[in-house]
């Protein structure tokens, strides 16, 4: 079973409007995570995955564009973490259609520590160096 993410002072990162997105994203991780614990239909898994990448997508684009604004060096390397977490999502949700457990069980443990070292790393660099700029 993987635990919940639990959203508090830890994954600030010191913007609002980028905390404000990482709380829904964590919101949305967490109503994955349940309903595969609880045995949800792959349809409605499914369901949720599209709902948690297209947050993800809007998001990314909403730090993306903060970073150009305010000439962040590290666009690219930041972009390109982006991108595959979007990849291993979209990915999953084939897995999840597919409806092999074993792997999906895998797939939501990688995902949560993507978002969290994500977050934790690369997000709280970009957010101290935004909160000194912004
Ligand atoms: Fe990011």
């Amino acid at each position: 079973m993987v635990k919940d993410l639990v959203w508090g002072e830890i994954l600030r990162v010191g913007v609002d409007e980028i905390d404000d997105d990482h709380r829904k994203l964590v919101n949305i991780f967490n109503l994955l995570n349940h309903a595969v614990m609880e045995g949800e239909s792959p349809e409605y898994l499914a369901a949720l995955l599209d709902e948690l990448i297209n947050c993800a997508v809007w998001h990314f684009s909403h730090e993306e564009r903060l970073m150009l604004k305010h000439r962040y060096a590290g666009i690219e390397e930041h972009k390109a973490e982006h991108q595959e977490l979007i990849v291993s999502a979209k990915k999953l949700k084939q897995e999840i259609l597919q409806a092999d457990k074993a792997t999906v069980n895998q797939q939501i443990e990688f995902l949560e520590r993507w978002l969290t070292e994500h977050i934790f790393a690369t997000d709280m660099r970009l957010g101290s160096y935004l909160s000194q700029v912004m």
